[in-house]
């Protein structure tokens, strides 16, 4: 299986620390953003990676991260010229993947808690992890009926659950043909929620529920709310050693 950290995108809403550095560079407590999402990739024993980021701060991305030595892994970089969307960004890894499995992962998503099993077990079609939150309407939202999903809408105004898709995909080869048929949507982007949703019209699309804590650091309230959960856990981990 390979991974896909996509780490694109303007960082808008961070603004002006995404002025300085790419948002997956910013501190999370006591270690930039970026190394959450990878440890979840390195965690399912995935070893081939391929960072995808945008034509700014490309460089620092890079010299932090190097060649992946330093993580046990290979990195692979790609560089998305426009940020036209999560799926865009994913399509560039094709070749990368070449008729794998894959992980993707967006850079701005802390887990802290352990999903590898569920990636380590993924065959085939789409499986999704989603979290329950009070905040719905900020996410792509799936909708479960006896545990598989029945509807997935990309930030809709009334949600029909509660339940968010998290920013970690496990797809098949396929993907990169669904991506190729994409059209933008409104705000302009090719949409990860549509490749799901192709995965869920042809019933091929799983979805497991995310007990632990994650969060989408991609504000400042979830960006220190991140921050707070990693001390929180390290603070933990001090006083049980
Ligand atoms: O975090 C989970 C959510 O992520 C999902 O629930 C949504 O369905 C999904 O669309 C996405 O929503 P966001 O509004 O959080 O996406 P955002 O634009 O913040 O992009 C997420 C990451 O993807 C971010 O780290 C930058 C990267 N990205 C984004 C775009 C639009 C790229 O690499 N290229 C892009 O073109």
């Amino acid at each position: 299986m390979k991974g896909v950290l996509i780490c694109g995108g303007t960082g808008s809403r961070l603004k002006p620390l995404t002025d300085v550095t790419n948002k997956s560079l910013l501190p999370v407590y006591d270690r930039p953003l970026i190394l959450f999402p990878l440890q979840v990739l390195l965690d399912a024993g995935i070893r081939e990676i391929m960072i995808v980021t945008g034509t700014e701060h490309i460089d620092q991305i890079a010299a932090f991260l190097g060649s992946g030595a330093s993580h046990d892994c290979a990195f692979t970089y790609a560089v998305q010229e426009k940020p036209g969307g999560i799926a865009q960004a994913l399509g560039l890894a094709e070749e990368f993947v070449a008729g794998d499995r894959l992980c993707a992962i967006l850079g701005d998503n802390v887990f802290l808690q352990d999903i590898s099993k569920t990636i380590r077990a993924f065959r085939g079609g789409g499986h999704l992890f989603l979290k329950e939150v009070h905040d719905p309407e900020r996410f792509g939202v799936v909708e479960l009926r006896d545990g598989k999903p029945v509807s997935i809408e990309e930030k809709p105004l009334q949600p029909k659950s509660s339940l968010a898709q998290t920013g970690c995909y496990l797809f098949d080869h396929r993907c990169f043909d669904i991506i190729r048929g994409l059209k933008p949507s409104p705000r302009g982007e090719l949409e990860i929620t549509d490749v799901s949703r192709w995965y869920l019209d042809h019933g091929e699309l799983a979805a497991t529920v995310v007990d632990g804590p994650w969060v989408d650091a991609g504000t400042f309230e979830s960006f220190y709310h991140a921050a707070m959960l990693v001390r929180e856990k390290r603070l933990q981990e001090q006083s049980s050693s």
